[in-house]
């Protein structure tokens, strides 16, 4: 049960993070809707079809912290991605000498 807290807590930190993050927000709001939902299930699981079907609730509180990880990743795929863009995207406009150098006007020079 800790490991699914950390997990939960990692998405949750996750997508607080990618809510804040242009092109990130859909996908960060999902992510925080789940992070409250896991733990609901994950309380709850041992009331559900209690008896010889509660293999099906095992089996998909598995499943459901399995999508928590794969969620978190990829999250972590595309953030990764847009910053790196985001920073190529700064080197070439400092390689091309269009951005203003430090102490100096751009306009002028
Ligand atoms: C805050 C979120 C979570 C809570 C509160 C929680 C709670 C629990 C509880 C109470 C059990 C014991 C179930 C039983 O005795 O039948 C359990 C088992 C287990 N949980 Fe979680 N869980 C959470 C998240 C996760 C996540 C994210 C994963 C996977 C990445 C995960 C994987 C497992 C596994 C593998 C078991 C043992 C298998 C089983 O007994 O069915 N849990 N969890």
């Amino acid at each position: 049960m800790l490991f699914g807290v950390v997990v939960t807590l990692a998405l949750l930190i996750t997508g607080s993070v990618a809510v804040f993050t242009k092109g990130l927000r859909v996908l960060g709001a999902i992510a925080i809707v789940f992070a409250l939902i896991v733990p609901v299930f994950g309380i709850t699981q041992t009331r559900i079809l209690v008896g010889d079907f509660h293999t099906l609730i095992r089996v998909a509180h598995l499943l459901v912290g399995a999508a928590a990880v794969s969620l978190t990743e990829r999250i972590g795929e595309h953030y990764m991605q847009i910053k790196q863009k985001l920073v190529a995207g700064k080197e070439v406009v400092k390689a091309s000498g269009l951005a203003p150098a430090e102490g100096r006007d751009a306009t002028v020079g």
